[in-house]
């Protein structure tokens, strides 16, 4: 049977492990696929390592406009990275009417309307399993798997290096920077890692996730983002205490007023499963109404997991290369006249459960003071710690755990404690999500 013929555009971690899935599962894959995948052209600035890696078995160019536009190439595989080359390549592969499979989760997060648009417009698919979560497969239990669902949130630890490094913190009580340094040692944290410990990385797969799961336009530019960088091993050790763990969540939510889409360290109770998952891992919990809760868990990155989900990839687009467009799988699980305005709300709008560290003097008066100012903004505690202060110490550390409030009344009692004499310095807060089934 003809093969079908794919351009890859780098041959880097993920592009070489797609190679060798792809050749050791040859028979396999073909089986599955109805006719042969086949890696007719490679692109790559380092020709020598194409080489090694391809022995002979594919052309070889560093030009990778040549093969978004060369006629025998059917579907092109993008794993370039970035927003501005690999963007033109993209859309100059679907103006040629090539099928595109793409694990550049910044790049449709940023620019996924203008390109599933056009897409659409040319009756080609673009698939990107592998943008979010790197081998586990979420967009397809999101588009397909859960499509009789009325999805109400997902939340997601989705960026490895910031759980290697919060695991670590917890696991050793040290502080971030060390551990960073450390990830960047063993290779689990790159040279420049703010993306990932800024929690940008997050909120491109949050966002994608989010498009998915409720039928709204990708808006990367309205999610929240807050990183792990300022995270004090501290609050690692207090929730701790108190039954709970810090990840790094990407969180989407729908609620009547509409979408809460935020990224940011929270408590979750150390009892649930997700709060368990340690190291590089990822995992994503979704709820729906008819199903309940669902949980992904699995390699987030590397070479041949995320290569697991190119060649999925690869396969659905071999499946229906031939369909009806219009009878194709929606990019974005819905069909795209049927996507809805709900707006993205804005932070202060959001309703969460908080938790708060202060530094207190150690006398008479002071938590009443600080009880009533949360009594005042109708916040309602949950529980309470107070550590005794060590010898000779005038002030102690305070934590407290609020029921769910809205975050502009939580941020103006904030502003009113900081304010009392008797506190010092700044209320560190961070959210907390129960994350119950
Ligand atoms: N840098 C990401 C992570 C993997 O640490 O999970 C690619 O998205």
């Amino acid at each position: 049977m003809k093969p079908i013929n794919v351009g890859l555009l780098g041959i880097g971690t993920v592009g070489g492990g797609t190679w060798t899935v792809l050749t050791r599962n040859q028979e396999e894959i073909t089986r599955r696929a109805g006719r042969p995948i086949r890696i007719s052209t490679v692109a790559d600035r380092n020709l020598e390592r194409a080489r090694q890696l391809t022995g002979g078995q594919a052309r070889l160019t560093d030009d990778a406009f040549s093969v978004v536009s060369d006629p025998d190439v059917d579907i092109v595989v993008e794993l370039i990275g970035g927003y501005t080359v690999a963007k033109e390549l993209v859309l100059k592969a679907i103006e040629n009417g090539k099928h595109v499979v793409t694990a550049n989760k910044a790049l449709l997060a940023v620019h996924g309307n203008e390109i599933f648009a056009a897409a659409q417009k040319k009756g080609v698919m673009v698939a990107f399993e592998a943008a979010v979560a790197g081998g586990i497969p979420i967009i397809k239990a999101l588009r397909e798997g859960l499509s009789a669902n009325r999805i109400q949130w997902i939340a997601g630890i989705i960026n490895g290096t910031t759980n290697f490094i919060l695991s670590e913190m917890r696991d050793k009580g040290l502080p971030f920077a060390d551990v960073l340094a450390e990830a960047q040692r063993l290779g689990y944290a790159e040279a420049d890692p703010t993306f990932d410990i800024e929690g940008v990385d997050a909120a491109h797969k949050a966002t994608l996730m989010s498009a998915i799961a409720f039928g709204i336009p990708i808006q990367f530019d309205k999610c929240h983002i807050e990183g792990i960088s300022k995270l004090d091993a501290a609050d690692i050790r207090y929730a701790e205490q108190l039954g709970y763990r810090i990840k790094l969540l990407g969180i989407t939510k729908r609620t009547q007023a509409g979408v809460e889409l935020r990224v940011h360290p929270t408590l979750i109770p150390t009892k649930r499963l997700i709060a368990n998952v340690e190291g590089a891992m990822n995992a994503v919990l979704v709820w729906g109404d008819a199903v309940g809760a669902t949980l992904y868990y699995g390699k987030g990155a590397g070479d041949e997991p995320t290569a697991s989900a190119v060649i999925a990839d690869l396969v659905d687009v071999t499946r229906l290369h031939t369909a009806d467009p219009n009878h194709r799988v929606p990019h974005l699980a819905f069909q795209p006249d049927q996507l809805t305005d709900l707006p993205i709300l804005a932070m202060d709008q959001v309703e969460t459960a908080y938790y708060l560290r202060l530094r207190a003097l150690d006398k008479p008066g002071v938590l009443a003071d600080i009880t009533r100012i949360l009594a005042d903004s109708d916040i309602s505690i949950d529980a309470m710690l107070q550590r005794e202060p060590a010898e000779g110490e005038a002030q102690t550390d305070v934590v407290i755990l609020t029921h769910v409030a809205r975050e502009k009344a939580v941020n103006a009692a904030i502003a009113r404690i900081e304010a009392l004499e008797a506190v010092v310095g700044s209320v560190t807060r961070l959210r907390m999500e129960e994350l119950k089934g």
